[in-house]
């Protein structure tokens, strides 16, 4: 019931723009006017709830989900595949992500954070029937929507809810884990924590792809991002650290492949069999 909610909260900006608009307008104002001041006084309340949204307490998980202090995304499942090519990560970004990852048939493969499964279902494209792609996200709402589309493409790519600090998965049991526009998504020390979970389920002789915010390139992006530098979950990406996490977390050879937009940086790191273990 509640990941239904959760399906449908974004309605609500919407129906409480309209609710507001009705009100001015019978206490005489124009629609124009009606429609202005309804969007002025909803979007603080949409940014109070979001704030409200990012401190969730994880003792109060949604129905299913794992507990995490990771920043979900369930409330824009249904809209997701709508608005992310309007960013710029439509299907030239998941064929750019899909070449670094350089995939061969055969492989078994584990997308974190997959949201609605868009790379998760190319990945199970490229591996064929030989291999495995199995794409997983704290959010049930988003894997609802992503086993959704999967059965529709007739994918043979399989989703589930986890979270990437808590992987339920064997150690060693991964050629390639991608992880595409989610680490951002995590406070430093939960970084930390999934890293070294990925670092665990991937072989010895695997490869982890990411794809994610890192330092802006130029100092238009520098001014618009500015402001997730006071968000501990982004300014780390911001400030160019997640080859600093990487190498924490027991990863090596450490490449950074190519950008993308001036903002997102591709990264191929390898499980360093020197450092053994992460603890
Ligand atoms: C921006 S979306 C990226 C989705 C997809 N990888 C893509 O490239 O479009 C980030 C995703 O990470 C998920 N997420 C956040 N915290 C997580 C966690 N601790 N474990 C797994 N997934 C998480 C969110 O629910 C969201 O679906």
């Amino acid at each position: 019931m509640k990941g239904q909610l959760d399906r449908w909260i974004w309605l609500c900006p919407a129906l409480a723009v309209l609710l507001a608009m009705l009100v001015l307008a019978g206490w005489g104002l124009t629609w124009t006017t009606a429609f202005i001041v309804s969007v002025l006084l909803v979007c603080p309340a949409i940014l109070i709830w979001g704030a409200l949204q990012l401190r969730r307490s994880p003792a109060f998980p949604l129905a299913g989900a794992p507990q995490t202090r990771g920043v979900t995304l369930g409330w824009a499942a249904p809209i997701y595949d709508w608005y992310c090519p309007r960013l710029g990560l439509g299907d030239r970004f998941r064929r750019e992500t899909l070449r670094h990852a350089g995939l061969v048939q055969g492989e078994r493969v584990l997308d974190v954070g997959c949201g609605t499964g868009v790379l998760t279902r190319l990945a199970a494209e490229a591996v064929a029937a030989a291999g495995q792609v199995i794409g997983v996200d704290a959010a049930p709402a988003m894997i609802a929507v992503a086993r959704e589309r999967a059965q529709r493409a007739g994918s043979a790519a399989r989703f589930d809810v986890a979270a990437i600090e808590t992987l339920p998965f064997a150690d060693a049991s991964f050629d390639v884990v991608l992880c595409s526009a989610m680490l951002h998504h995590l406070p430093p020390d939960v970084k930390d924590m999934g890293l070294s979970s990925v670092r665990r389920v991937l072989k010895p002789g695997g490869r982890l792809v990411i794809v994610d915010l890192d330092r802006p390139a130029n100092p238009l992006w520098w001014l618009l991002f500015a402001p997730m530098l006071l968000m501990p979950m982004t300014a780390s990406n911001l400030r160019g650290e997640i080859p600093a996490f990487l190498r924490r977390a027991g990863f090596g050879r450490i490449e950074a492949r190519g950008r993308w937009m001036g903002l997102l940086t591709f990264w191929i790191a390898h499980p360093d069999p020197a450092q053994g273990e992460p603890s």
